[in-house]
């Protein structure tokens, strides 16, 4: 089918999906764009909605193969920012008019953690009377820990379900049975059944990872009836066995990182095109890609951006991969910085405003418990 006649088609197949998600010649790919900013603007408008992104410990008991916080990277020095340090940062953001904050860490488990998660989110709803909202995005939890959180005043939930594709779940995770692929899927149903609003994504441009299967992830997204998406290129972390094998294969040349950069925005653009009024950051990842990544992630469709709030003494010590921006930066640098950014895309900022995913309102709730697509992935 002529491209744009496919950049108009109301419900793309799996294979026009791919076929889009292909694209590298730079004029159908700037056409594949214009199509997606068009859609946001009739969607959402040429308003982009700030989450300050506070990541507020680096211990996990996970060992995610990719990521260079996992437990077993003996490198990094662990830390854990103290109450009063996350309400001084929370304050902050609430007195900038960012509206949301997005409370990010490893993934933990024990009485402790899901107590002082509990207690952080009561007193952050006391800040300017619930005037900031908050997304949660602590990993795999219990559907107790869930609501326990949701009634101290989390709303949001973002879950990475990584791959929508099991077996390569299976191949970037450790196979010790703590990183079940459907057991995440399932994490995502009872977030939803809890009455959250729900953000999955993906890594893209993993290692032997198809365009099928990104183009499954998408879809993925839509029978899941998932309101927000955060997803973002894979990036190497040099001391992680995926990071090593890639560079010991020479995947990370700067022609493969240009090659993901681009397939991160055509996700971006396609899942727009596909799922229309959702809420779809510009992550970080795409600007360790390129200088201007998440100002390109804004014109191919993405609607909210993650300024970092974490601590500057912190910030080298929450690594998920190589060359992180923003890292030297302060928390002010990065307002005025992103502020630039929008601008300059003829986009602007709902300072004050929560920002919730219009998709929330309008087609939340699953038919059933269990999609069909879940259960067809697992065969
Ligand atoms: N490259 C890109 N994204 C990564 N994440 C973890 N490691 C990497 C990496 N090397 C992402 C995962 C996780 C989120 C918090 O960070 O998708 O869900
Ligand atoms: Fe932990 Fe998340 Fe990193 Fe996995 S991706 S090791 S769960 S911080």
């Amino acid at each position: 089918m002529e491209l744009e006649a496919l950049l108009h088609k109301e419900e793309l197949t799996k294979e026009e999906i791919a076929a889009l998600l292909g694209l590298t010649d730079k004029k159908e790919r700037q056409r594949l764009y214009d199509a997606a900013y068009a859609v946001k603007l009739k969607y959402i408008g040429n308003v982009d909605h700030y989450r300050g992104l506070l990541e507020f410990s680096n211990r996990c008991i996970k060992n995610c193969r990719y990521c260079g916080i996992r437990r077993g990277n003996e490198a990094v020095e662990r830390f854990d920012t103290s109450r009063e340090d996350i309400l001084a940062m929370a304050r902050w953001a609430y007195e900038q008019h960012y509206g949301s904050l997005t409370l990010q860490s490893g993934e933990r488990q024990d009485p402790e953690f899901i107590a002082f998660v509990e207690e952080i989110l009561r007193e952050i709803k006391e800040i300017g009377g619930g005037a900031l909202g908050i997304t949660l995005c602590v990993g795999e939890q219990t559907e107790e820990t869930y609501r326990r959180w949701f009634e101290a005043g989390a709303h949001r939930y973002l879950l990475r379900i990584e791959t929508s594709n099991p077996a390569l779940y299976a191949r970037l995770h450790p196979q010790d049975g703590h990183h079940e692929w459907t057991v995440r899927r399932d994490c995502l149903l009872t977030l939803k059944k809890i009455g959250y609003q729900v953000g999955t994504g993906d890594m893209i441009g993993l290692p032997g990872q198809t365009l099928e299967d990104l183009a499954a992830d998408i879809l993925f997204y839509k029978k899941l009836k998932i309101d927000m998406i955060g997803m973002g290129p894979y990036v190497v972390h040099h001391q992680t066995p995926i990071g090593r094998a890639v560079m010991a294969e020479g995947g990370d040349s700067p022609a493969a990182r240009e090659h993901r950069f681009i397939l991160g925005l055509n996700m971006i653009a396609v899942t727009r095109l596909c799922l229309k009024n959702v809420n779809i950051a510009s992550t970080t990842a795409l600007q360790a890609l390129n200088p201007f990544g998440r100002e390109f992630g804004l014109k191919a469709g993405a609607n909210i951006l993650m300024p970092i709030v974490t601590l500057p003494r912190y910030r080298k010590q929450y690594l998920l991969y190589d060359n992180k921006p923003c890292v030297g930066d302060s928390p002010d640098q990065c307002r005025n910085c992103l502020e630039a950014r929008v601008h300059s895309i003829g986009d602007r900022i709902g300072w004050d405003e929560w920002g919730d995913s219009p998709r929330y309102f309008t087609d939340h709730r699953l038919s059933a418990e269990k999609p069909g697509i879940a259960e067809e992935q697992e065969q």
